[in-house]
């Protein structure tokens, strides 16, 4: 069986799905999206991509294309059509179909909505994260409003081939003061020298992961402690542990960065409990 994609109101077999040629997604990277991971057919921290959603329409002044009922509705049939249990689901939403021109079009136009639906392998994810993953790091180069989650991604896109050509799954983003930011679609952290968990704090210029806030409550019910200190690539190749977050990662360990190893070179202790306490929750909390 085919995928079924829905875009603009219908649910079309994926490979003859098509948008218009002035979609202003398509020619101005004029959209945002969401990712939501699945398990057994359910949203995972639906909510919180739910929210993201409309915060990022909000600062780019896209109107809502439907209520939130509406949405779930739709996305859930995407899912049912699809017949996928455990995957992800991928929402675009564009600012229209205009003739072209940078500026917002004069008269409003209805917002270009498109779902896919992907099934994940995740007997394979788990044997990926039990090895772990390499990392590269690569400077800053974004704009500054990383926290939209708009689907404007050529820096990302370099910097995820940089690190593919590299034999690595993520590259992390180091800023003009030395710091890591984030990774090319993951949000990046280390447990430290001294045994501290950390990770930039939201403030910084990164995209405020989902996966990263349900972990960082999962780790305080645990009773262990994040500290939202910036660290820099040094302070990751003298890390115990690494790891990166998000719905396509959950939380998977980096064993490497820049082809240094990181601790003992495998997976940590800390990194494992963490994944395998974020996918409880996941699991426990998804609609
Ligand atoms: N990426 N930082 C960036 C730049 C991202 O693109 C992502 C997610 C994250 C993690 O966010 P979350 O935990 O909400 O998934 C951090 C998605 C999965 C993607 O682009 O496919």
């Amino acid at each position: 069986m085919g995928r079924i994609a829905y875009v603009n109101g219908r649910f079309v077999r994926q490979a003859e799905a098509c948008v218009h040629i002035e979609d202003r997604g398509l020619q101005l990277a004029d959209a945002v999206y969401e990712v939501w991971a699945l398990f057994d057919g359910r949203l995972a921290d639906a909510e919180g991509h739910f929210a993201r959603l409309n915060r990022s329409l909000g600062e780019l002044r896209i109107a809502e294309p439907m209520s939130r009922a509406a949405l779930t509705v739709v996305i859930r049939e995407a899912i049912r059509r699809n017949r996928v249990r455990d995957g992800l689901v991928y929402l675009q939403v564009s600012r229209g179909v205009a003739p072209r021109d940078h500026a917002f079009p004069k008269t409003p136009t209805p917002p270009g909505v498109i779902v896919t639906v992907k099934a994940v392998d995740r007997a394979a994810a788990e044997a990926k994260a039990a090895k772990g993953v390499g990392a590269v790091t690569t400077p800053e180069n974004r704009w500054g409003r990383c926290d939209i989650k708009s689907v404007s991604l050529l820096p990302n896109v370099l910097a995820r081939q940089q690190a593919a050509e590299a034999g690595a799954a993520e590259a992390w983003f180091v800023d003009d003061l030395g710091f890591v930011t984030e990774g090319a679609a993951s949000n990046a952290w280390i447990v430290d020298a001294d045994g501290r968990l950390r990770t930039r704090d939201t403030n910084a210029n990164i995209l405020r992961g989902i996966t990263r806030f349900t972990l960082i409550d999962v780790i305080r019910d645990v009773g262990m402690v994040v500290d939202e200190r910036p660290f820099t690539p040094a302070d990751a190749y003298a890390a115990k542990e690494a790891f990166m977050t998000g719905a396509g990662a959950l939380v998977t360990p980096i064993v490497s960065l820049d082809g240094r190893p990181i601790g003992d070179g495998v997976p940590g202790p800390v990194a494992t409990r963490l994944r395998s306490l974020y996918i409880e929750r996941a699991k426990a909390t998804a609609i």
